[in-house]
């Protein structure tokens, strides 16, 4: 007879750092340097989908990345932590019928899994990056081995040392990395929601990709040599972000757009000043990116009110945050600066509402 295949499939959108994770602190238990706070997408198109499927009939651990495998990948100490640590958070598997235990928690550490994962946006782009990836596996796992935490949080610590933004996409809403360290073995470097996604449901992100070209300096790369020579990010990680991560809790708890704004836009300017402070130096953003900034800081001087904040992560392409009241009116101005070479695209920009997610 053939072995039983259990299988489980779920979906993670990926997030956005509005106060920004630069810098490990550990990098065998991946951690950071300082707090960072990010909004999980919504209804996006910005998502991984995987499968877990495990198996006494499987001979070893496989993994697949939009339909061609990874060879190899499986046994990566990224993809190892997140396997070996959501299984041995495993429990048994119950049949509800009969109540018979099917799969023990023995069995579960003798089966090998396979895991089939694909983006539902182009993976060069640099957008659906390894934060939705890694939490996707890991919450198709938890689903997989009926996994259950055994203090809260314990399953971002798992995801955060597959990729360590991953971490906040296991929550929705807005959601805070808190660094920890006080723990010799980390487990207090977890994620923790700050507001659901009801909480401030008119908050928008506007994707505006610039370039889908594949980044130079990996996100890894980059903060290895800017922990080593950058003294503005130590002096970010110690003097700079506690302050904002207090000024953005209070600005997303009043829904203060005025205020959230604000902050994001300076701390994505200062992230992007320690790649500059790096040396040698990293550039993500570039002339568009640039421009973008221009257009956003003109459009919110002639409202007279900040209506939209830009934010950019390791690569050229910018979020624009705005509220559903000034959607049409920030994507208007967008597309008068950038129009789409066809007018196909700029339907699909117009029509498509996955394009503008809700937050
Ligand atoms: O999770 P990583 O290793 O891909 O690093 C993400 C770094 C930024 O996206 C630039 C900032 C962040 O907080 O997401």
């Amino acid at each position: 007879t053939n072995p039983i295949i259990h299988k489980a499939t779920v979906s993670a959108p990926t997030n956005i750092a509005c106060i920004k994770y630069w810098g490990k602190a550990d990098s065998h238990y991946n951690t950071p340097i300082n707090d960072s706070l990010s909004l999980t997408l919504d209804q996006s198109d910005l998502r991984a989908v995987t499968s877990a499927s495990a198996s006494l009939a499987f001979d070893k651990d496989r993994l697949w990345l939009n339909g061609s495998e990874e060879v190899g990948a499986a046994s990566s100490r990224r993809f190892r932590a997140c396997v070996d640590g959501v299984r041995a958070l495993a429990t048994e598997k119950i049949d509800p019928d009969t109540k018979e235990v099917i799969v023990s928690k023995d069995d579960w550490k003798k089966m090998h899994v396979y895991i089939a994962s694909y983006n539902t946006f182009p993976t060069a782009a640099g957008l659906a990056s390894s934060a939705a990836g890694y939490a996707a596996l890991v919450a198709a796992l938890v689903e997989l081995f009926g996994a259950k935490e055994s203090y809260p949080g314990e399953f971002t610590a798992i995801a955060r040392q597959g990729s360590g933004s991953a971490c906040r996409s296991l929550y929705g809403g807005f959601v805070a990395w808190r660094a920890g360290g006080e723990k010799s073995d980390w487990s207090d470097s977890i994620a923790e929601q700050v507001a659901d996604e009801a909480h401030w449901g008119e908050v928008r992100a506007v994707i505006c990709v610039v370039s889908d070209a594949k980044k130079e300096t990996s996100s890894t790369a980059g903060m290895s040599t800017s922990v080593a020579t950058s003294e503005l990010l130590a002096f970010r990680a110690k003097e700079v972000v506690s302050k904002r991560m207090k000024i953005i809790e209070e600005a997303i708890k009043a829904k203060d757009f005025e205020a959230f704004g604000k902050v994001t836009m300076m701390d994505s300017n200062q992230f992007h000043a320690t790649c500059l402070d790096t040396y040698p130096p990293i550039f993500y953003m570039n002339d568009v990116s640039r421009s973008i900034v221009q257009l956003v800081h003109r459009y919110n001087d002639w409202a007279g009110e900040i209506r939209a904040a830009y934010t950019f992560d390791a690569g050229p392409n910018a979020v624009l945050y705005t509220l559903d009241k000034h959607v049409i009116e920030l994507l208007a101005l967008v597309l008068k600066y950038y129009p789409c070479e066809s007018e196909d695209l700029m339907g699909d920009y117009v029509n498509n509402k996955d394009m503008v997610s809700k937050a």
